[in-house]
């Protein structure tokens, strides 16, 4: 397959190669690789539940007692009252009716896009959406526009340009993956209720952070009766696997009978159901998220007090590469200096001082918008946080990034 091969180089060429990294542990604040402790900034396990005694103990139980397999689609093989266990918990947690859990958070995107939106309707989509919503946009049928990252003037010229349509879908991150940032969901839901349009908030970052309960930005904004469709994973700040609708009634009955991801793939794993119902439960009675914001602001503070001018106020913050690399280098010695090399340059130089850091660059990110991401988790110390502060800093230095 000589053009795979000829593929392969191009992307090198682009270097927007990637490769995998192999870890010697678990998703813990400190992991090694290749007999090297580094400090984990790239996890998604912002609570550190993927260790938590009482969710381990809860996936060892669930294997004990349902196997280790699920056999099928719950549809075909049925399904085992753990599933409903943690339907309901999750149906409470999110303040809604009813819950329907899937294989992974991609496939619940999916399902929703493409069976509520049909020929005839149209998807108003925010430009940094998940990649995975994304996906489900092109998967289904209805017509989709795209309305710049949080720009709510040019949303409602979109709406307005939209009334032709059968049913109308604004869908949103709730907190913003790449960018640590919030959809602005009241004046979202505004605009939804003055055009008759659905809304659709995808919380897969804010679940167990956000919020006085901790269930997401639907709740940190007081939103809970105005969101037709609140989706999110498992595999996140739960530590677990697996993503989830939660909504009415009817919205998950729908779903049960037309959503192709979820009649067509096997149903989680007992394990990682027990496991998610352990940490729902210990989101709720230990609040492991207010270690993670006493972290979040120590670290920002310290980055800003720096020379940085952080924009996000979450436990995901972007360090800006790209951005930075225009402004400071522009042509050096005739060449254009390439944002992708500078950021894989600086992770690497980050690597190398003891971070576990990746550089995201494009199609994770708009071209221009490379960056280091870097995550917090509450496990990390307050020297962690300080240590990883200080290198970031130094390391920006060097390069003249600061
Ligand atoms: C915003 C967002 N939505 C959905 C997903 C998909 O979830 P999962 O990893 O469970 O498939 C992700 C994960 O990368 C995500 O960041």
């Amino acid at each position: 397959m000589k053009w795979l091969i000829d593929e392969l180089k191009r992307i090198k060429r682009e270097h927007l190669y990637r490769k995998l990294r192999i870890l010697e542990t678990g998703q813990v604040s400190r992991v090694r690789v290749g007999g090297r402790q580094l400090l984990m900034l790239s996890s998604n396990n912002y609570l550190g539940l993927t260790e938590h005694p009482l969710v381990k103990m809860a996936t060892v139980d669930a294997v004990k007692k349902y196997g280790t397999g699920s056999g099928g689609s719950r549809l075909v093989t049925g399904t085992n009252d753990l599933y409903i266990s943690l339907e309901k918990t999750l149906a409470d947690f999110k303040g809604v009716e009813r819950c329907l859990v899937f294989s992974a958070g991609y496939l619940a995107n999916i399902a929703c896009l493409t069976s509520l939106m049909k020929k005839g309707d149209v998807i108003l989509s925010d430009s940094l959406n998940h990649a995975s919503i994304i996906d489900g946009c092109r998967l289904s049928d209805a017509d989709v526009k795209v309305y710049a990252h949080r720009n709510m003037e040019h949303l409602r010229c979109l709406l307005k340009e939209s009334t032709q349509y059968r049913h109308r879908l604004i869908v949103t991150d709730g907190l913003f993956s790449m960018d640590g940032d919030l959809a602005p969901l009241p004046e979202i839901v505004e605009l939804a209720e003055d055009f008759d349009a659905l809304v659709m908030v995808d919380d897969a970052h804010a679940t167990g952070v956000f919020g006085k309960k901790r269930s997401g930005t639907v709740e940190y904004f007081g939103m809970h009766d105005k969101i037709d469709i609140q989706m999110g994973t498992l595999s996140k700040a739960l530590g677990s696997m697996g993503g989830y609708v939660a909504g009415r009634e009817e919205l998950i009955e729908y779903l049960i009978n037309i959503a192709r991801s979820f009649i067509f793939t096997t149903a989680l794993p007992p394990a990682a159901v027990g496991a998610a119902i352990a940490a729902i439960n210990v989101v709720q009675q230990e609040d492991p998220a207010k270690k993670l914001w006493k972290n979040v602001r120590e670290y920002t503070t310290s980055l800003n007090n720096g020379g940085l001018s952080l924009a996000t106020n979450s436990q995901i913050i972007p360090i800006l590469i790209g951005e930075t690399v225009c402004s400071t280098y522009g042509k050096k010695a005739g060449a254009l200096i390439r944002n992708e090399d500078v950021t894989c340059a600086v992770a690497e130089r980050l690597f190398e001082r003891g971070l576990y850091v990746t550089a995201i660059r494009p199609p994770s990110v708009p071209k221009g918008k490379e960056r280091i991401r870097t995550t917090l988790m509450s496990t990390h110390s307050r020297q962690d946080v300080h240590t990883a502060a200080d290198i970031i800093l130094e390391t920006l230095g060097e390069y003249g990034l600061l």
